[in-house]
């Protein structure tokens, strides 16, 4: 594995207004992302940077009653840490050693909120931290 970046901590919300609010009033973020709809993970989201090209935060909601979220919320109504993701130069090279170990991936390797492909993998096999592999962007 090919160990790059921390690209961004997923962060579950069920009101990703509220949680824009927090990030800027509370903790001082000045660059925020518009949200925005990803239809096919079930999800709304927005980038919260931190200073000097730092770990982005990356607030996601469910879009509907089917996400992926759901569940999440319901055990955590306040939202919470959801996933890490970390960055590969290459996520065929990488989905391939983590699937030789025998870990389980969850679903294909999809475009990801940055543009680039990215795959998740199962918090069970991963020390019990949901998991997102992403490649790396072209810039930032
Ligand atoms: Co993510």
């Amino acid at each position: 594995m090919n160990l790059g970046r921390l690209n961004h901590v997923g962060v579950a919300t069920p009101d990703i207004d509220t949680a824009i609010a927090f990030w800027r009033d509370t903790m001082g973020a000045t660059i925020v992302s518009e949200p925005f709809d990803m239809p096919a993970q079930g999800v709304r989201v927005c980038f919260v940077d931190t200073p000097n090209g730092g770990t982005q935060i990356e607030l996601i909601s469910p879009l509907d009653e089917s996400s992926p979220l759901t569940g999440f919320l319901e055990r955590n109504p306040l939202g919470g840490q959801h996933h890490m993701a970390f960055e590969v130069p290459n996520i065929e090279a990488a989905r391939a050693e983590f699937e030789a170990e025998g870990k389980r991936i969850l679903g294909p390797t999809r475009i990801g909120a940055h543009g680039t492909p990215v795959f998740f993998v199962h918090p069970k096999d991963m020390n019990g931290t949901l998991t997102e592999i992403m490649e790396t962007p072209a810039h930032g």
